[in-house]
């Protein structure tokens, strides 16, 4: 053994997670923002990649499936170099929701563990917001898509009274960073920039061991 090999790649106990699958997930996503600026591509082959992302559960380390006593969390896993899209996990703790809120960019939302509850809004001719369709639960592996084109504003919850649920959502942009709304009963809109709970995110290019 040289000096070079004697300090290389020893396997990391407290290494939790193989978190290949996400790096390939946004080189994936990387490249179909390359090849096409049409959103219902961008949506339908999205959707796909991150419904082959979360029909695996291995590759999330536990730091970002961590529930919060106040409220839902947010926590960034990679946002792209040119803010094209980010990545995050949404942790729900029972019984949390969020408002009534809009988006402004497309998004994906995937879900890994548990079940999302999920109500749509639209606008009233009075300019009230008004719920739009029944409130669907999205089980594990299921994909859904929002976007000011196709509908924006909803609100989320938890869909397990029981326990923490966690979903993986992609935007088109930096999404803790967009300024968008939350919305009163009159619909009345509130200014609402998200950020993220967390300061550090999965580093997913260590190739050493992986
Ligand atoms: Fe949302």
């Amino acid at each position: 053994m040289n000096a070079v090999t004697a300090i290389v790649a020893e396997p990391d106990a407290a290494r939790e997670a193989d978190t290949a699958p996400l790096r390939g997930f946004v080189t994936s996503f990387a490249e179909l923002l390359s090849a096409t600026r049409h959103e219902h591509e961008i949506l339908a082959t999205g959707s796909a990649l991150l419904a082959r992302l979360i029909a695996r559960d291995d590759w999330l380390p536990d730091a970002y499936v961590q529930p919060s006593a106040e409220r839902y969390q947010q926590y960034l896993l990679h946002c792209d170099s040119r803010e094209r899209f980010s990545v995050v996990s949404f942790v729900w703790g029972p019984g949390q929701s969020t408002p009534v809120h809009d988006h402004r960019v497309w998004g994906l939302v995937g879900v890994l563990r548990g079940a999302e509850r999920v109500q749509r809004y639209q606008r009233t001719p009075d300019g009230a917001l008004a719920p739009h369709g029944q409130e669907v639960v999205l089980e594990a592996g299921r994909v859904d898509v929002v976007s000011p084109k196709i509908g924006d504003i909803h609100r989320v919850s938890n869909g397990r009274e029981d326990g923490p649920s966690v979903s993986i959502h992609v935007y088109g942009g930096n999404i803790g960073a967009v300024e968008r709304a939350t919305f009163a009963e009159d619909g009345s809109p509130k200014r609402f920039i998200s950020g993220y709970a967390n300061a550090a995110i999965p580093n997913i290019w260590d190739r050493s061991t992986r």
